[in-house]
């Protein structure tokens, strides 16, 4: 009997936001197969791969990839406004599309499916800044920390690999707790200001500005 696949991966959130304006369009069509992983390798011999998932604006993603020129990054975003973001802020002028930094690399479709596909302990660090909350019991499923992804995380990392996730959602802070506790793959050190090393992101101003208390957890694989 053929072996039963398991559902596919479905995405939850937007994916399109505003109609693009030309600039967007523009972006997406000369830009983005210019620095599109895995079509477009890493331009240097990276010493690890590192990987984000939702990048959102790009900011924290464009600011470790410049600070670690050594590690290919891989910058993963479902959303095009955010995509656009990240290409804009690389591209900045219309002239042409410019050389993607040779580090840096853009994903535009769904972590998952790519974090299962890649090799056991292929990655040094995974990045989970801020994900989509989905603060209804009904949709705790949707939510990317979940005891099966853990498994998956932790065949990709390395030992001594880290996972940082933050988030600001009370409901998922102690949803990431319920999780973390059931679990032996990591230990775990938990924060409640933004550690050195970890760029801000826009959802973290956000929260910050809307008084909501951010929680920082470092992940360390066994
Ligand atoms: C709340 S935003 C946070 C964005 C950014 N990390 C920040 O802190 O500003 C979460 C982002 O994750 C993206 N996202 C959700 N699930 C994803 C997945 N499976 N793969 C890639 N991106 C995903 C969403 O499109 C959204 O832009």
């Amino acid at each position: 009997m053929a072996a039963v696949k398991p559902p596919p991966d479905r995405l939850y959130g937007r994916s399109r936001g505003k109609t693009l304006r030309a600039r967007q369009e523009w972006l997406l069509e000369r830009f983005l197969p210019q620095i599109r992983w895995p079509d477009v390798p890493f331009a240097v011999t990276p010493r690890e791969l590192w990987l984000e998932v939702g990048f959102g604006g790009g900011e924290h993603a464009h600011e470790l990839a410049r600070r670690h020129p050594d590690v290919g990054y891989i910058a993963a975003e479902v959303f095009e406004n955010g995509i656009c973001a990240l290409l804009s802020r690389l591209a900045p002028e219309e002239a042409g599309p410019p050389a993607p930094p040779p580090n840096l690399r853009l994903y535009p479709q769904d972590a998952r499916p790519l974090l299962r596909g890649l090799a056991e302990g292929a990655l040094g660090k995974l990045f989970l800044m801020f994900p989509d909350p989905w603060p209804k019991a009904r949709h705790a499923k949707r939510r990317f920390v979940h005891p099966q992804i853990l498994a998956e995380v932790a065949r990709a990392l390395r030992p001594g690999g880290e996972w940082r996730i933050a988030s600001d959602d009370p409901t998922y802070q102690r949803w990431v707790e319920e999780v973390l506790a059931e679990q032996d793959f990591f230990a775990v050190e938990r924060r409640e200001a933004r550690p050195a090393g970890w760029p801000a992101t826009r959802y973290e101003a956000k929260a910050l500005a809307a008084g909501r208390h951010p929680v920082y957890w470092s992940l360390t694989r066994r």
